[in-house]
C-alpha cells in the first residue's frame, strides 16, 4: 500500500510545516503504509525538516528532466534529492491539461528520477469523454506505453502508476469500486505485456480521483488497487489519517 497526499498549490510554509508536524503526531502508529507527501516545491526544505526520522516520507508535485541549467522556473531532480524526497508525481493530469505535459516528457522526466533513485508516480487516466467515447483502454495504453518507453524491466519495477480518472479529480465524483478494479486490472496487464507478470504484480497501483475516508476501504480491498493518491484529502489531517487507517486495515 502507498498512500500520497498531493497538496497541490495550497499552503504557504508556515501552514506546510504545521499540517506536517500535526500529522507526524497523529500518523506515528502507521506501521503497514507507506505513506508520503507532497507540499509546493517552497515548503519543501521546511517540511523535510519535519519529516525526517519519522514514517512520513516526502514526495515532490513535478520535476524538470534537465540536470541544471537555463531553465527559468524549473526545479531539478537533484535539487529535490538534496531536500530528502524520496517520490515525484509526473504528469498529473493537471500538468498534462494546463501545462503542456505530454507522454514524451512524462518519459523524460520518468527517466531523470530512476537515474537518481527516487521513485516516480506515473499519472494516467481519461477524460470522461475518452471514456464515454469508449476509449478508456486506447488512453491508458498510450499514455503508458509513452510512459515506460525505454526503461528496462528493473526501472519499471522500481515506478508506482496512479490511475486517476480525471472527471474524479477534485469534483466529488468517485469511480467505483468496480470501475477502478477495471481500469487497475487493465494498467497491470499493460505492464505485464511489456515486462512480464512478476513485475506486473510487484507494481503498486494507486488509485486517484476524490478518495475519502469514506470511500477508501471499498477501493483499497480491489485486487489490483495498491494505494491511493489524495488531493483534497490531504489538506486535513483527519480525513488523511482515515485514508491511511483504511489502507492499513487492508493490509493486516
Ligand atoms: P482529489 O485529487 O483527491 O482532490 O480528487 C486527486 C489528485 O489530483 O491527485
Amino acid at each position: 500500500m502507498v498512500i500520497v497526499g498531493n497538496w497541490k498549490m495550497n499552503k504557504i510554509v508556515s501552514e506546510s510545516v504545521k499540517l506536517a508536524t500535526e500529522l507526524v503526531a497523529a500518523a506515528s502508529s502507521i506501521q503497514n503504509v507507506v505513506f508520503a507527501i507532497a507540499p509546493s516545491y517552497l515548503a519543501l526544505a521546511k517540511v523535510s525538516d519535519v519529516v525526517k526520522g519519522t514514517n512520513v516520507k516526502l514526495a515532490a508535485q513535478d520535476v524538470h528532466w534537465e540536470n541544471q541549467g537555463a531553465f527559468t522556473g524549473k526545479v531539478s531532480a537533484d535539487m529535490l534529492k538534496d531536500v530528502g524526497v524520496e517520490f515525484v508525481i509526473i504528469g498529473h493530469s493537471e500538468q498534462r491539461t494546463y501545462f503542456g505535459e505530454t507522454d514524451l516528457s512524462v518519459n523524460k522526466k520518468v527517466k531523470k528520477v530512476l537515474s537518481l533513485e527516487m521513485t516516480p508516480i506515473i499519472c494516467v487516466g481519461e477524460t470522461i469523454a475518452e471514456r464515454k467515447a469508449g476509449q478508456l483502454e486506447l488512453v491508458l495504453s498510450a499514455q503508458i506505453t509513452g510512459a515506460y518507453a525505454g526503461l528496462s524491466g528493473d526501472e519499471a519495477q522500481r515506478t508506482v502508476v496512479a490511475y486517476e480518472p480525471v472527471w474524479a479529480i477534485g469534483t466529488g465524483v468517485t469511480a467505483t469500486d468496480d470501475e477502478a478494479q477495471q481500469a487497475h486490472q487493465f494498467v497491470r496487464s499493460m505492464i505485464a505485456k511489456l515486462y512480464g507478470d512478476s513485475t506486473a504484480q510487484s507494481i503498486s497501483i494507486q488509485y486517484g480521483g476524490s478518495m475519502k475516508p469514506d470511500n477508501a476501504a471499498g477501493l483499497v480491498a480491489q485486487k489490483d488497487i495498491d494505494g491511493g493518491l489524495i488531493g483534497g484529502a490531504a489538506l486535513q489531517v483527519d480525513s488523511f489519517l482515515g485514508i491511511l487507517n483504511a489502507a492499513e486495515m487492508r493490509r493486516q
